[in-house]
């Protein structure tokens, strides 16, 4: 099984983002929070800025959208070359519509769960996503810790692509470390957002024992990303 790790520029200089992604070249996907003061109580960035990341990173962008109307917006992020859009299934009216439209454009469709929603109702239809988002804190803020108590719909997730034979990638954002990696990958994440554990230190030496950490569990092998 592949793993991928994607910091999160959430807790990058965001006077520096340019430099910050040359930091993390040696990372799979480059993770970029957008939320809107609306979907979360914080704002970050839009269009404008993301586009402009898209355009000097040396790595694809993993867009995480946690804002409102979802319908509205994540189409563009898809039509500027985001590799992957992810947007929360409590911010889209159609999750299974809005994918196949993301699909159509281009990118990996992504759909998000915050902690207090359910995962069950969305396993029959887990062909119409290329990833499914466990979030492993509330979404809205950096530096919080990672929440055990979600393992159980990564177990859920992981055992519905292998009975269908899908190759879905299962990511955790929130709180991840070198332990609660470990975690998360026995059940059955594969795809790894880290933000403050990444850029309190070097980042490359901070990715490389990201990779270590998680590899730990089987035996997985690193690659990047396909389209
Ligand atoms: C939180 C964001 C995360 C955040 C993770 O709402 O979606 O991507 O950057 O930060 P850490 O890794 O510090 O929990
Ligand atoms: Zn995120």
């Amino acid at each position: 099984m592949t793993q991928r790790i994607n910091p999160s520029i959430l807790s990058a200089d965001f006077a520096n983002l340019q430099q910050e992604l040359e930091r993390i070249s040696t990372a799979d996907l480059v993770h970029v929070d957008v939320m809107d003061n609306h979907f979360v109580p914080n704002l970050t960035m839009g269009l404008p800025i993301v586009t402009r990341l898209q355009q000097v990173s040396p790595i694809p962008l993993d867009v995480h959208l946690m804002i409102e109307d979802a319908e509205r917006w994540a189409p563009a992020y898809a039509e500027m070359g985001a590799y992957s859009v992810t947007f929360h299934a409590e911010a889209s009216s159609d999750p299974v519509a809005l994918a196949r439209k993301l699909r159509d454009i281009g990118a990996r469709a992504s759909m998000a769960i915050k902690p207090n929603t359910p995962v069950e109702q969305y396993l029959d239809v887990l062909s119409e996503f290329d990833q499914i988002l466990v979030m492993t804190v509330e979404p809205g803020f950096g530096g919080q810790s990672f929440m055990e108590t979600m393992m159980p719909k990564l177990r859920l997730l992981d055992e519905a692509r292998k009975k269908h034979g899908l190759d879905v990638w299962l990511q955790v954002d929130g709180g991840v470390t070198t332990d609660t990696i470990v975690v998360a990958a026995e059940a059955g994440a594969d795809t790894f957002v880290a933000g403050s554990s990444v850029f309190n230190g070097v980042p490359a030496d901070r990715i490389a024992e990201l990779r270590e950490a998680a590899s730990i569990h089987g035996a997985h092998t690193h690659a990047g990303p396909r389209r």
